[in-house]
């Protein structure tokens, strides 16, 4: 080794015997690029997130069960922290914009197990706002097989919540109203046609409205409207089939269409379609059939368990106004019916949620809230997967519910937008050693070492279950809930 006399610099050169400066040996090892990529995009050697070799990471041969992979109709999910649907009001006519391929295309590049697309409306009147996602045309196939596409390169998975607002659609984008109250707003959450609204053209089971004088006046759907949707969920089918989606997610929750569908309080039919539950189920069932059939790789459906409603109309299970009906309102009891019904059509995964469909619910949020549910949910229905979501922040929290057997997978929303990042420092918190993004291998040399185990798989307590009094505590002192889109 001598001292670089060429330049005068202190870099260091190897020189050979008769003095001359060695070339160094030239490495045959290409920065290789996804194959059939249209631009350049370096290879990743395994899916960002998932577990490194535990012959180099001893701790990986007991991984933390949020790293454990989850294989469903064939489709490998590297980890059970999921990305939950959230609405980005940025459509284009329903299109994918570039907003939706940055923020899910980097959600890619983070390490989560499953990415979900925002609700997507299968009609254009199904859509929640404007400028909500779409997929009734195919014309909306390429901004999301672009999606899938940067996803798929990057060894992620995505999916598609398909959805109809029912007597919640056309309504203001949530900063397009804040600012409107700011300015001194004080009339409905409707938009105007000529903003984008279709005030007139409003469906949904009965004509109730959600919050009258503030929200649409809704027309009770026809039973050609039926037949007309059912088909749109069909055709939006062969178009996630186009796009290369890897699952779908019907949205039965929160309000919209098919929870208003199943809940006696919002569906005051008089055909098939309304009265007792077998009928008020019929609409969903059906169509989740129909798309069972239709796609063959995973399914899922989001379902509202509760509305949270014991406080005010006494038990699920009641006198109701409703004759025909034995159910006052809708809760965790029809909910279970619903997912085996749903679980023995074949559907694989319920992603357990509550509340959206009426004002007066009383909802005991917290840290992990409506984990309860998920957890009844699995106890009573052997034939599904369960995902539960709602304040899980945490990766210990997140740990201890897939530990205790409450959900087998957790879906994050909120957090994701505050921490993208989450999976990968929740595995360097568990003691996993997991891949990152290979760009970004140098921001994680903590998380990727090699220790004998990861941190104790026992549970761990305090955050996971809070509930009744301090639940409702924290409701004023946390976040609010915001699963009513
Ligand atoms: C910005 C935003 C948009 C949302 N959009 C949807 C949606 O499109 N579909 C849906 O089922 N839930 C939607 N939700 C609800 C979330 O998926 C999730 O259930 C809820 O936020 C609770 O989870 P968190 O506490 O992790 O945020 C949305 C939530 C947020 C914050």
């Amino acid at each position: 080794m001598t001292k670089d006399a060429s330049n005068g610099t202190l870099g260091i050169s190897q020189s050979t015997p008769n003095g001359q400066v060695a070339a160094p040996e030239i490495a045959p090892f290409p920065n290789v690029g996804v194959p059939g990529y249209p631009t350049f995009l370096p290879q990743q050697p395994q899916a960002i997130g998932s577990l490194l070799d535990s012959d180099k990471f001893p701790q990986n041969k007991r991984p933390p069960k949020l790293f454990e992979p989850l294989t469903i109709r064939g489709q490998t999910f590297h980890n059970r922290a999921w990305v939950a649907p959230m609405c980005q009001y940025s459509s284009d006519n329903g299109h994918a914009t570039d907003h939706h391929f940055v923020h899910l295309g980097s959600m890619a590049m983070r390490g989560w197990g499953l990415i979900m697309v925002e609700a997507t409306a299968v009609v254009p009147e199904g859509r929640i706002s404007p400028e909500d996602s779409g997929i009734w045309d195919d014309s909306h196939i390429a901004g999301f097989k672009r999606i899938v596409d940067f996803v798929h390169a990057h060894r992620g998975k995505i999916g598609i919540q398909l959805a109809h607002a029912g007597r919640k659609a056309s309504t203001l984008a949530p900063w397009v109203e804040r600012i409107a109250h700011d300015e001194g707003w004080d009339g409905g959450s409707v938009p105007s046609e000529q903003v984008g609204g279709w005030p007139n053209n409003v469906v949904g089971p009965s004509e109730i409205s959600f919050q009258p004088g503030k929200y649409p006046n809704p027309i009770a759907a026809t039973s050609e409207y039926i037949k007309k949707l059912k088909q749109a969920y069909l055709d939006a089918v062969e178009r996630c089939k186009k796009a290369g989606f890897d699952f779908i997610e019907i949205h039965g929750a929160h309000g919209y269409l098919f929870h208003e569908f199943a809940s006696p309080l919002t569906n005051r039919r008089t055909d098939e379609y309304g009265g007792n539950l077998e009928n008020r189920l019929r609409l969903p069932l059906e169509v989740a059939e129909l798309i069972r059939k239709a796609w063959d790789k995973p399914l899922f459906y989001r379902v509202s368990a509760s509305d949270w409603l014991e406080n005010v109309e006494g038990p699920e299970k009641g006198a109701s106004s409703n004759e025909k009906d034995e159910w006052a309102w809708w809760g965790l009891e029809q909910t279970t019916i619903l997912t085996q019904k749903l679980a023995d059509i074949g559907i694989d995964l319920i992603d357990v949620s509550s509340g959206g469909n009426d004002l007066r619910g009383q909802i005991a949020v917290g840290p992990s809230y409506q984990v309860h549910f998920a957890s009844h949910i699995k106890k009573h229905v052997k034939n599904i997967l369960v995902g539960t979501v709602g304040i899980i922040t945490e990766a210990h929290q997140a740990e201890d519910i897939l530990l205790r057997g409450d959900a087998d997978v957790v879906l994050l929303a909120r957090q994701v937008l505050r921490d993208i990042d989450w999976p990968l420092e929740a595995a360097q918190e568990l003691g996993a050693a997991v891949a990152p993004a290979v760009q970004y291998e140098r921001a994680w040399s903590r998380m990727v070492v090699k220790r004998e185990t990861c941190t104790s798989p026992k549970l761990h307590t305090g955050i996971s279950l809070v509930e009744g009094e301090e639940g409702r505590q924290r409701k004023h002192r946390s976040e609010s809930h915001s699963d009513s889109k």
